[in-house]
């Protein structure tokens, strides 16, 4: 925050809003901390943040692999040495071969996708195939597993056992399995997950003929998981009770981008309707739509940092309750608000959002009224 704060008093009149500002440095950071707390790999769900820069500098660190939903998402991690896990149980032909060419590795969602990995495998060699487990199986496994909300996920182990058949009949490289219970469920479900995993493996693997290599155990870190009171170490015991020659991974998305990513917007107008003040801001809704709060029966909105132009900080200090407010016509176009211990915003100055990193940016109203999107920068 505070860097950002210096950028604009050195470059103000550079720094396009709104915009998003991505910290390189912190997502190196969260990256290095998440894999230190679990002793396995990380996997960046791309998901949460596809920016092509972003993408391409931390390639530089993010070196356990990507997991990828999208064509598009596929071609941002370009590079051949980049791991890519592909993951869409949406996921057609057209994306599966150009997968498959890219030599991704390819989680497989469905019978209906191994058949068609299949038939691309007798021409051209898969890179490796995961069976994404549907989160049922834990509680087969585990009958102690918390409940988990149903979803349309992966497969149940009837499936996953024909699956296996399928991979052994034809030849097809299986690695393992991989599973995802839903964002914010790890703390909840990790140990009880890992028990399930152990008889898991051992069966898939008796089915299979043969060792596998790979598990990835899912994620669903939260966005402030460093502050969580979840015991790291006793879940690194845990897995260390898992077969040595597998190797194990987590991925996440939130967990390591909400925090690098901050929203600027500049303030346009103030104004006063009966005693209420209003902040009219550059953007909001249609640039971050998820600020607006609308998908949460209570909003809660968040109290943006301020960053007062150049002469405002030497005129008196009025200090005010308000809403921030954007720039469409919607009544829902609210993304914040602070109470009357702050002090009062005026045009020219910029209010800053923290934690805006994961999905922020993608999960829009945009083109909304077409108003321009946020521009990006990418800082150290
Ligand atoms: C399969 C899978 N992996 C990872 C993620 C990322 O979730 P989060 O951003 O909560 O870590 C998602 C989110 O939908 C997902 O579906």
């Amino acid at each position: 925050m505070q860097q950002i704060k210096t950028m604009l008093d050195d470059h103000s009149a550079q720094i396009d809003t709104p915009c998003y500002l991505y910290s390189l440095s912190r997502l190196r950071e969260n990256f290095t901390a998440l894999k230190a707390a679990l002793g396995t790999q990380v996997i960046l769900s791309v998901k949460a943040n596809s920016n092509t820069d972003l993408m391409v500098r931390c390639t530089s660190f993010v070196n356990d692999g990507f997991e990828v939903a999208s064509i598009a998402e596929l071609q941002t991690i370009v590079g051949g040495e980049r791991i890519r896990y592909v993951n869409n149980p949406s996921a057609d032909k057209k994306f599966l071969r150009s997968a498959i060419s890219g030599k991704a590795r390819i989680i497989v969602d469905s019978l209906a996708q191994l058949d068609i990995v299949t038939e691309i495998a007798a021409k051209k060699p898969v890179a490796g195939i995961i069976l994404r487990l549907n989160p049922v199986v834990l509680k087969q496994f585990n009958d102690k597993h918390p409940k988990v909300r149903p979803d349309q996920f992966g497969m149940d182990w009837d499936t996953v056992c024909i699956a296996i058949e399928r991979c052994k009949a034809n030849n097809l490289p299986l690695m393992g399995f991989h599973m995802f219970k839903g964002s914010y469920s790890f703390e909840k479900t990790a140990m009880a997950t890992a028990d399930a995993a152990i008889g898991i493996i051992a069966e898939f693997e008796q089915r299979f003929g043969q060792s596998i290599s790979f598990v990835n155990l899912g994620g669903g870190f939260g966005e402030k998981w460093q502050q969580s009171k979840f015991d790291f170490s006793a879940y690194r015991e845990k897995l260390a009770q898992l077969p040595e020659h597998i190797t194990l991974a987590h991925e996440s998305g939130r967990g390591l981008m909400a925090s690098i990513g901050f929203f600027a917007t500049r303030v346009r107008y103030t104004k006063q309707i009966e005693d209420l003040n209003y902040v009219i801001c550059d953007g909001g809704i249609a640039q971050n739509f998820l600020l607006a709060k609308t998908e949460n029966t209570l909003r809660k909105l968040n109290t943006p940092a301020l960053w007062q132009k150049e002469g405002h900080k030497e005129q008196p200090q009025v200090k005010a309750a308000c809403q921030f407010v954007g720039s469409s016509c919607s009544k829902d176009d609210v993304i914040g608000k602070q109470s009357d211990e702050h002090i009062l915003p005026q045009p020219g100055d910029v209010m800053i959002f923290d934690n805006c990193g994961a999905y922020n940016a993608s999960y829009t109203v945009s083109p909304f009224l077409q108003l321009p999107a946020a521009t990006t920068y990418i800082i150290e």
